[in-house]
This record gives structure tokens, C-alpha cells and sequence, in this order.
């Protein structure tokens, strides 16, 4: 069984008072989920980490960054170590998003170090994987996953994987209000495990979650949580909103297979 992981990544958006504010009521409409069943994580900008993980305290939320730097202290004016994370209450972090790797030069090699140096400070990657629209329609998208997969992942354990996170995320398919279909997103994730296999086993692969993530809303998680190979979401847009948020991470909960 694999314990399902709602995440939401706020991107670049709310101010600290907004961040505090999404916060409260977020906890007013989840207080009754039960954290032992459902991981739900929120990704605020680094300005608003800290004073999230003070509002979440004692909640069934946790706290997550959005991007990180893999050297431990230095000259690297405008970078954020693992261990200012973790200092900052963070448990998560999300590394190599489609954003990151188109706008900021992420590459497969800058994702492995930071990979390797989260799990390093003992916090849990969310690793985001995915092909843009060009590369669906050449007939590429399990050769970028497995290239995502294998040079994200290169020289890591199966021992550090236990604590991975994947998260499949269609280029085309964020921030565009196209959604895959729950089959089309079985059929990559599905692939995304048995590349995983590959690496580490089918045991170890069989317990790694692997999330879904392009325009997920209130209307589309039932659908796409029901495929056995999903195991939760990385909800941008919709996590800007107390409503459209506590209302997928309900129906997520809700879903057993
Ligand atoms: P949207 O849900 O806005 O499509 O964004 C998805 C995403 O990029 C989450 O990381």
C-alpha cells in the first residue's frame, strides 16, 4: 500500500499574510483527514517557508520547497541549502520541474546533484518528470522519462530511493487546462514503474509513489487517483485556492483501490 501524497506548489505566488491566510483556512476545511492515511504538502516560495511551517503547526499538512541547492554552505549569492530547508521546517522538496528545467537551465545532471543532496539532509525529493508537446507527438515520451529517470537518478542507491517521490508531469498538460487522461496517465506512470524496476527491483519499485501533475482540479482527481499506478497529486493552480484544494485533497482521500 502506498500512502497518498497531495502536494500543492504554490509557484511564484502569495505573500507571506496570503501565505498565512491560505494556511488557516486550508486548516479549517482538512482538520478531520488523518495524516497517518494522506500526505498533504504544501510548497510555498522560500519567503514564505517559515512562517507556513509556524501556521501549520499541529496540522495534518506538511511543508515542502520548491527548488533547492546541492552545496551544503558557500559563496552562491542567491542559492538555499538543504539544511536551510530542513532548518526552515521543510520535509519535501521539488526538484527539476518542467519551469525550472526550461526557464532556468536545469538539466538532468543539476537534478541528480540536487537529488542526491536532499536525501543527503534526510528530506524526501518529489522528483518531476515529463515530456513537452513535441516530444508526445514524435512518439518520445517514455524515452524522455527514462532519460528524466535514469540521469536524475544516477549513482543513487536502492537504498536512498525508499524515499523518493516522483512526480509525472506532462508539459503540455500544465498550467494549459489540459488534462491527461486517467489513462493516458496510467500508461506513463506505468512505464515510470517498470523503468524503476529496472533500476532498483520490482519490490522497491512497487513502493515508490509516484504523483501525477498538470492542471488537476476538483472535477478531474477522482478519475485520475483511481489508476493503480497513481498515488497522488502535484496541483498547481488549483492549490492557490482554500476551495479547490480541500476539495481535491478530499476526493483523493476518498478514493480506494
Ligand atoms: P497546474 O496544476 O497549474 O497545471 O500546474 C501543475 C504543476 O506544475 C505542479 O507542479
Amino acid at each position: 500500500m502506498r500512502k497518498t501524497i497531495i502536494a500543492g506548489n504554490w509557484k511564484m505566488y502569495k505573500t507571506i499574510s496570503e501565505a498565512i491566510e491560505l494556511v488557516n483556512a486550508l486548516k479549517r476545511e482538512l482538520f478531520k483527514l488523518d495524516g497517518d492515511d494522506i500526505d498533504i504538502v504544501l510548497c510555498p516560495p522560500f519567503t514564505a517557508l517559515s512562517n507556513v511551517f509556524e501556521t501549520l503547526a499541529e496540522s495534518n499538512m506538511q511543508l515542502g520547497a520548491q527548488d533547492v541547492f546541492w552545496e551544503e554552505e558557500g559563496a552562491f549569492t542567491g542559492e538555499v541549502s538543504c539544511r536551510m530547508l530542513k532548518d526552515a521546517g521543510c520535509k519535501f522538496v521539488i526538484i527539476g520541474h518542467s519551469e525550472r528545467r526550461q526557464y532556468f537551465g536545469e538539466t538532468n545532471e543539476s537534478v541528480n546533484k540536487k537529488v542526491k543532496a536532499v536525501l543527503k539532509e534526510g528530506l524526501v525529493p518529489i522528483m518531476c518528470v515529463g515530456e513537452t508537446i513535441g516530444e508526445r507527438e514524435r512518439g518520445l515520451t517514455f524515452e524522455v522519462l527514462e532519460n528524466h529517470l535514469k540521469g536524475g537518478l544516477k549513482d543513487i542507491s536502492a537504498q536512498e530511493a525508499e524515499n523518493l517521490v516522483i512526480a509525472y508531469e506532462p508539459v503540455w498538460a500544465i498550467g494549459t487546462g489540459k488534462t491527461a487522461t486517467p489513462d493516458q496517465a496510467q500508461e506513463a506512470h506505468k512505464y515510470i514503474r517498470r523503468t524503476l524496476a529496472t533500476m532498483y527491483g520490482s519490490e522497491l519499485a512497487s513502493s515508490i509513489r509516484i504523483q501525477y501533475g498538470g492542471s488537476v482540479k476538483a472535477e478531474n482527481i477522482s478519475g485520475i487517483m483511481q489508476q493503480e499506478d497513481v498515488d497522488g497529486a502535484l496541483v498547481g493552480g488549483a492549490s492557490l485556492k482554500t476551495e479547490s484544494f480541500a476539495a481535491i485533497v478530499k476526493k483523493a482521500s476518498e478514493v480506494i483501490k
